[in-house]
């Protein structure tokens, strides 16, 4: 039987005869009304079942449907304005699927906890959380391909199986091939600079992995990754490339996204501004000096802002729990429900800024001294990223790094072989890196013997080097981390929320 879908239900007048099918969200049993949220995938409506209107016996059935039951409801369309779309269904008559065993995810997420939550994750996907982030994704997704199919690019497909290793044999998931050790891609670059030089624009749009042993919130071992390389390109172009690039897939997710954020309680406005404004291009020894405070950016220091911050935390903290306390002592003496539930929301809200700003107050000292401390030559930690980025409001690219801390096909700045051009876009409010690119040697010689110093085997670079025999170009490009881009996106403090299925270091089920 044709059904409609929740997502539609804006084009449709009052009391228009529907039929969706779908999932119980949520249960409230009356004497005379069974209210259920539903949820049918394209969106979330209230369900009310009366016994006025299916009579008795129907009445009880209903009452049979539990939490995650499968069901499809009929009836009319009524006027509602807490509902998405305007509208909740009036149901007439149902048809059960399934009623579903005790359902294990009850409770508010942070009441399960991340580990029970990520062990559930078949299920956990389903939460009105998850839905809304997949659907952020799927826009980025859409987005990141919009984007580069409009501006001429081809998308190619780099092997996941490989022979050799792009950024470093130290998190290389080794596999056999046959009998011979192979390698799952840890980027699929070097084969697009290869299609780069029959294709000239491409990208590739795939799933990359990295054993790195990094329980951390921005680490996955297995991560999709969206890099495009082009011919007679630069690190100067590379960059305006990524900004064009940011920019148009952080529109599409606004434009498009409006309901997802607010049910993930994201802030729109920081993305607003990461549209609206040009990002700042920072070279490397820059990015140091305003990192360990002696280099402001428009009258902001970096050290400064952090001490602000410390005091903002404890300021924050005092008067919280002096609010806190007198609505207690006010809830105490006695208040009407109403007014009561509303006091309790606003302390559970300022219990939890608390916690917040005491995770700062941990934090922020060993942040200050991390900083302050840093040494030129050496890589950004995930604390430094987010000191250097507090003095900005928009991603800020970091450009011409230091050799030792990259990989070994950058191009060498010329006369300083000390540094490379490579450039890093690093998302504000603690997000940190992103994007990681870079133009590519093209001197043959230098390519060697940076090979070595790496500790590869030139044996398994020699097609990549006839890349630099045969109709050499100046050429560049970059890698997204989709989920990197997700959390951001999202606000989201843990990268196991922004892929399906996350495989990370100690977590490979379900
Ligand atoms: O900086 P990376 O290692 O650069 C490359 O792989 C280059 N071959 C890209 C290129 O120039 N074509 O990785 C690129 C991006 C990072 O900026 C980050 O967003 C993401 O990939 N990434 C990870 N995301 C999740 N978990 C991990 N373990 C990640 N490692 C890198
Ligand atoms: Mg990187």
């Amino acid at each position: 039987m044709q059904h409609q879908y929740i997502q539609d239900f804006a084009q449709y007048a009052a009391e228009t005869n529907i039929t969706i099918k779908g999932w119980i969200d949520k249960v409230r049993n009356s004497k005379t009304n069974h209210f259920f949220d539903f949820r049918d995938g394209t969106g979330f409506t209230q369900c009310v079942v009366s016994i006025d209107v299916v009579g008795e016996a129907a009445f009880e059935e209903a009452k049979s449907l539990t939490l995650e039951s499968s069901v499809s409801f009929s009836g009319k369309l009524i006027p509602n304005e807490r509902s998405l779309g305007g509208f909740e269904l009036q149901v007439e008559s149902f048809e059960i699927y399934h009623i579903a065993h005790n359902f294990p995810i009850t409770k508010e997420d942070k009441e399960h906890g991340p580990n029970f939550l990520e062990e559930h994750r078949h299920l956990w996907l389903r939460r009105r959380r998850q839905w809304a982030i997949n659907r952020v994704r799927n826009q980025l997704i859409m987005g990141i391909h919009d984007f580069f199919q409009s501006d001429g690019f081809v998308q190619m497909d780099a092997p996941l199986m490989t022979g050799s290793a792009c950024e470093g044999t130290t998190d290389l998931f080794e596999t056999d091939f046959f009998g011979q050790p192979a390698y799952l891609s840890q980027s699929g670059q070097l084969y697009a600079e290869a299609m780069s030089m029959a294709m000239n624009k491409v990208y590739t749009f795939g799933p990359t992995f990295r054993s790195e042993k990094s329980n951390t919130p921005r680490h996955l071992a297995e991560f999709w990754m969206i890099e495009p390389e082009v011919a007679f390109a630069t690190n100067e172009t590379n960059m305006i490339l990524i900004e064009r690039f940011i920019k148009h897939v952080i529109q599409r997710v606004l434009d498009k996204c409006s309901e997802e954020f607010k049910l993930l309680g994201r802030d729109t406005a920081p993305l607003q501004a990461v549209v609206d404004h040009a990002f700042p291009q920072v070279a490397y020894t820059d990015a140091v000096k305003i990192l360990n405070g002696s280099l402001d950016v428009e009258g902001r220091n970096a050290i400064a802002l952090q001490e602000e911050d410390l005091a903002a935390a404890q300021q924050l903290i005092e008067t919280n729990k002096a609010d806190i306390a007198e609505r207690e002592k006010a809830i105490k003496a006695g208040m009407k429900k109403g007014a009561r539930k509303h006091n309790e929301k606003l302390i559970a809200k300022m219990t939890a800024a608390i916690k917040v700003a005491e995770e700062q107050i941990r934090n922020i000292p060993k942040w200050i001294e991390s900083a302050k401390n840093f040494k030129l030559g050496e890589d950004f930690g995930s604390s430094d990223e987010t000191v250097l980025t507090r003095v900005f409001s928009t991603p800020v690219m970091v450009y011409n790094w230091p050799s030792k801390i990259k990989a070994f096909y950058m191009k060498e700045v010329e006369g300083d072989p000390n540094y490379v051009k490579g450039v890093d876009l690093l998302a504000p409010d603690g997000f940190g890196e992103i994007i990681g690119g870079s133009e590519r040697e093209t001197d043959i010689d230098i390519l060697i013997r940076k090979i070595k110093e790496h500790d590869l085997d030139q044996n398994d670079f020699e097609w990549y080097l006839d890349l630099r025999r045969f109709g050499s170009v100046p050429h560049a490009g970059f890698g997204l981390g989709l989920e990197r881009l997700v959390r951001w996106a999202c606000d989201i403090h843990h990268v196991r929320e922004t892929i399906p299925f996350p495989r990370r270091y100690g977590h490979i089920k379900p």
